[in-house]
Formats: structure tokens, sequence, C-alpha cells
């Protein structure tokens, strides 16, 4: 079984930015999360951030054909990519969206997601723990 997990832009500043929205957790911190998580059930995990919409295509497309499922959260582009929702479409891999924060409690145009339009299931509001939920969904609960 493997996983790419993709974050998009301004995930690495994680534990950085607005710590009330999104915790203290860092970046890295969240990765060693994943990593432990996914070693404990064997599964294989491949964890991915760019802050260019270009870069996360690529890497999508990427994973055609060798790819079990994917975790995304693809911040900002959530609200604007046709490109990324378009590139998931593409692979037909199953996916889970993941949100870190409340956003169904924030601003408008928060409540749009264009790449929920090509997922299984939409993780929002749990933290960090919501990539772990997004693994097990995929890995176990579908
Ligand atoms: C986010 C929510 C987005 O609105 C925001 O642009 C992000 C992070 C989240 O994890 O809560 O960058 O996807």
């Amino acid at each position: 079984m493997k996983i790419l997990v993709i974050n998009g832009p301004n995930l690495n500043m994680l534990g950085i930015r607005e710590p009330d929205h999104y915790g203290k957790e860092t970046y890295s911190d969240l990765c060693e999360k994943i990593k432990k998580h996914c070693d404990s059930k064997n599964i294989e995990v491949v964890l991915y951030q760019s802050n260019h919409e270009g870069d996360l295509v690529d890497k999508i497309q990427e994973t055609y054909g060798n790819t079990d499922g994917i975790v995304i959260n693809p911040g900002a582009y959530t609200h604007t990519s046709v490109a990324i929702l378009d590139a998931v479409k593409s692979v037909n891999i199953p996916t889970v969206e993941v949100h870190i924060s409340k956003v169904y409690e924030r601003e408008d145009f928060r409540q749009i997601s264009y790449i929920r339009l090509a997922c299984v299931k939409t993780i929002t509001g749990h933290g960090t723990d919501g990539y772990l939920e997004a693994i097990d969904f995929l890995t176990e609960g579908r």
C-alpha cells in the first residue's frame, strides 16, 4: 500500500503561520507524525510540499499507476485551482482532501473547494490528526 501526502503553499510555514488556525506543530513535526503512523501500519508513504501550482500538478501526475491513494491539502489552491482538480481526476486514484483549520468557520472564499469534486472524502478542522484519519480511511475504511 503506497500513499502520497501532498501539501500546497505555505504549509511549510506550519508552526509559524497563524497558530490560532494551524497550531504549533511544524511541517517537519507533521512529516514525522505521518511517517511514524505509516511505519506502524506498514504503509509506504511519500511526502511532498510545494508552493507552486505546476509542481503540485506534476507530482500528482507522477502517481499514475504506482500509488494507491492520495491525501491532499492544497492550501489556498483549494479555493482557486482547476488545474489541481483536473490532475487528481486524471490519475483516477482515491483522494482525500484535508484541511487543518476549521475552514467552514472562516471567510466565505474558503468555503469554495474545487478539489472536493474529485475527492472521496473531506476532513476539515481536525488539526494535523486529519492527515492520519485520511490515511486510515484510504487504507482501511473504504
Ligand atoms: C488550509 C485552509 C486554506 O484556506 C488555507 O489557504 C491554507 C490551509 C488548512 O489546512 O486549513 O493554506 O488548507
